[in-house]
């Protein structure tokens, strides 16, 4: 049978934008969205304040060896994220590959340079690793090494501390830059009244097969065969069991059934979960924009430019209440730029000032939204005056602005802690709920999006109930339903690749380092190498580190450990840090300080050494720990022994997956 084949896209962007009039492009490197929609306002100010036509592109979808048979006249943007340990975004792996790995690039007009090349850079980054913002730096340099000529300064956000802040403040000098190598007058340009991206049409007649309640990824006709993959995940069983319960938080295990799909994994990748947003936030939001009574209606929504390369923001035509719970994510904190179009729309003076004063001051506003994360349900209900004159407040607000305003809900991550060797078909995550009290506002409590749904689901599973948790209602396609031990529901989700691997010779020893969660992929490594072993494989030393708060509580996996480290002879253990059992913290670190030679002896005979975990505390003290052995057992000064650490890392010997 023939399969249909999806419309051939132009790949050659300098022909689009020659048909489409457009001047500038704005390609954006994003994985969870964020220098995608940096892309889009970057792209909204050029069109709306200095009147340029432009269009943003994933990079991904674009031959970028046509660069240099651009015009002169026009400008190129890189709005590029760097990913894990200084790596690029998966949709800007080819484009790295062609243009930045490649010592000779090949160009389709034949060309060697990029001489007549001009170009915008931002890039997006986390100080808490490694390698901040490599991937821009990466490319400003090769850019330059091809004779391109960078406009302005090269912008650097950091998603640890300021991330928007720094890609505000980069723009006050960028746009200036920016108008010089148009020629546009800056001072001209003016802020027009607001352009709407999407139209929005409430649908009198639609067929229900073609709505998406839901759904992530086109539909598929019931019956069909499917191919899963990250734009269109599986919807899989899952099973649930608790592996503790503490006062303020539970960590989940979960089992998530592949069986019959395409869907593969590997030991240490990462699986991809699509939550559901609680339905109180759906409701409140609902009820200050006035859609209370509408959340079934179906709306169209869909761009005005017919050739954005972005036509649909989100699956549609869908029901408001699709929207709300399941596409846009509107549990986040309100962005503060996307306050000041909602300051017209205030339904009185008082609301319309403390609105505009969020907007425009950094400081009220990292203190009443940023850090005190704050969703915009939560602002505007705040700025109206409580929840009592909130219903409706704010329903003049055209849909399309909301659209714009919120980001799409993205996939949450977690490491897989089962070995596909052992369970193929069965996927691992270890999942432990999230809430807190923001410091700003302590009196209330925030809630991780998709570890309380998850665990909400497995309480429901159960008959029980837990008025602390948020609500969900799973109506539609992710309807909850029961299996025969009474206590599933089903999660869209998919696989991520990761480098995070063990050593393909099962005789190298390794030293992994998991606390807390940071433990889920050392289970599926453990139990990977225990089954090796009983296949009469040899296996070396496998050795873990393992911390938590109490050997009683929140001790993971505890009842698993000592039969597979019993499989792994007398050279392999856990050795344990429960950092509230005496008067002193006990660290992961002060362990390995202590088994310091035994582990530098194991280094030497080429172990492998793993990081799993908070990447902002954890990682890095336990990177200098190591240092400190290789100068205290290696006998190396300390800027020697940060060099060997760092080549250990080069050479894919330190490997980690850490998250912040
Ligand atoms: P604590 O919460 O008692 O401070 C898993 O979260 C374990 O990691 C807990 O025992 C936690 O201890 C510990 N932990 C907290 N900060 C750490 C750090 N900087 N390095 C290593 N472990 C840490």
């Amino acid at each position: 049978p023939t399969t249909p084949q999806a419309p051939k896209r132009e790949r050659n962007f300098v022909k689009l934008m020659q048909q489409q009039s457009r001047q500038v492009v704005i390609f954006y490197g994003s994985q969870t969205g964020t220098a995608e929609d940096y892309a889009s306002r970057l792209a909204k100010e050029c069109a709306q304040r200095f009147g340029v036509n432009c269009m943003t592109a994933d990079i991904e979808l674009y031959d970028l060896s046509y660069l240099n048979t651009l015009p002169e006249d026009s400008l190129v943007f890189f709005v590029m994220a760097t990913y894990g340990e200084g790596e690029p975004t998966d949709n800007a792996a080819d484009f790295w590959e062609q243009l930045v790995t490649d010592e000779e690039p090949q160009f389709s007009d034949g060309g060697e340079d990029l001489n007549s090349l001009r170009y915008i850079l931002f890039g997006l980054g986390n100080k808490t690793y490694e390698h901040y913002n490599a991937v821009a730096r990466i490319l400003d340099k090769r850019l330059t090494k091809l004779g391109a000529k960078r406009i302005g300064e090269r912008g650097e956000g950091d998603d640890d501390a300021s991330l928007e802040e720094d890609f505000l403040a980069w723009q006050e000098s960028m746009w200036p830059a920016f108008c010089e190598a148009l020629g546009v007058d800056e001072n001209s340009a003016q802020m027009g009244p607001r352009q709407a991206t999407y139209s929005v049409e409430e649908l009198e007649s639609y067929e229900k097969d073609d709505v998406y309640f839901g759904e992530i990824g086109t539909k598929v006709k019931a019956g069909a065969k499917s191919i899963y993959d990250a734009k269109r995940p599986y919807v899989a069983p899952i099973v649930s069991r608790e592996l503790f319960k503490g006062s303020d938080r539970h960590c989940l295990h979960i089992d998530i059934d592949i069986s019959g799909t395409n869907l593969s994994y590997q030991t240490g990748d990462h699986v991809a979960m699509w939550p559901t947003n609680n339905e109180d936030e759906v409701l409140r939001l609902a009820s200050i924009l006035g859609l209370t009574d509408k959340l079934d209606a179906v709306v169209m929504v869909k761009a005005i430019d017919p050739a954005a390369s972005k036509q649909y923001p989100f699956p549609v035509p869908a029901t408001y209440r699709a929207i709300f719970r399941h596409y846009l994510d509107i549990c986040a904190p309100a962005s503060r730029q996307s306050l000041l179009p909602l300051v017209e729309h205030a339904p009185n003076d008082t609301a319309k000032e403390t609105l505009k004063l969020w907007a425009t001051d950094k400081d009220e506003y990292r203190l009443k939204v940023g850090e005190a994360m704050r969703n915009l349900g939560e602002v505007l209900e705040l700025a109206a005056g409580g929840s009592a004159s909130a219903s409706g407040a704010f329903a003049s607000v055209p849909f399309d602005l909301i659209v714009e305003s919120i980001s799409r809900l993205q996939p949450r991550y977690y490491s897989i802690s089962s070995s596909a060797k052992e369970t193929p078909t069965t996927i691992a995550a270890t999942c432990v709920t999230l809430a807190y009290q923001p410091e700003t506002s302590p009196e209330r409590t925030v809630h991780g999006v998709n570890t309380n749904f998850l665990y909400r689901m497995h309480l429901q599973g159960q008959g029980q109930q837990d008025a602390s948790l948020p609500v969900y209602d799973l109506a539609g396609p992710r309807q909850a339903y029961l299996n025969a031990e009474g206590r599933s529901c089903k999660v869209p989700v998919h696989v991520r690749r990761s480098q995070f691997k063990l050593p393909r010779n099962t005789n190298v020893p390794i030293i992994m380092i998991g606390p807390g969660t940071g433990v889920a992929p050392f289970r599926g490594f453990v139990r990977e190498r225990a089954l090796q072993k009983k296949d009469g494989k040899s296996v070396g030393p496998t050795i873990l580190f393992f911390g938590s708060r109490h050997s009683q509580n929140d001790f993971l996996y505890a009842d698993e450990w000592s039969d597979l480290f019993d499989t792994l002879g007398a050279e392999s253990r856990i050795i344990t840090a429960f950092s509230r059992e005496t008067d002193h913290k006990v660290y992961v670190q002060h362990r390995l300080e202590e088994h310091g030679e035994a582990m530098w002896q194991l280094l030497e005979k080429g172990a492998y050494i793993y990081v799993c975990g908070d990447a902002k505390c954890m990682a890095r003290d336990v990177n200098q720990t190591f240092v400190s052995l290789a100068m205290e057992y290696g006998n190396k000064s300390e800027d020697k022994a940060t060099d060997y650490i760092k080549s250990l890392r080069n050479i894919g010997r330190y490997q980690e997956d850490v998250w912040s």
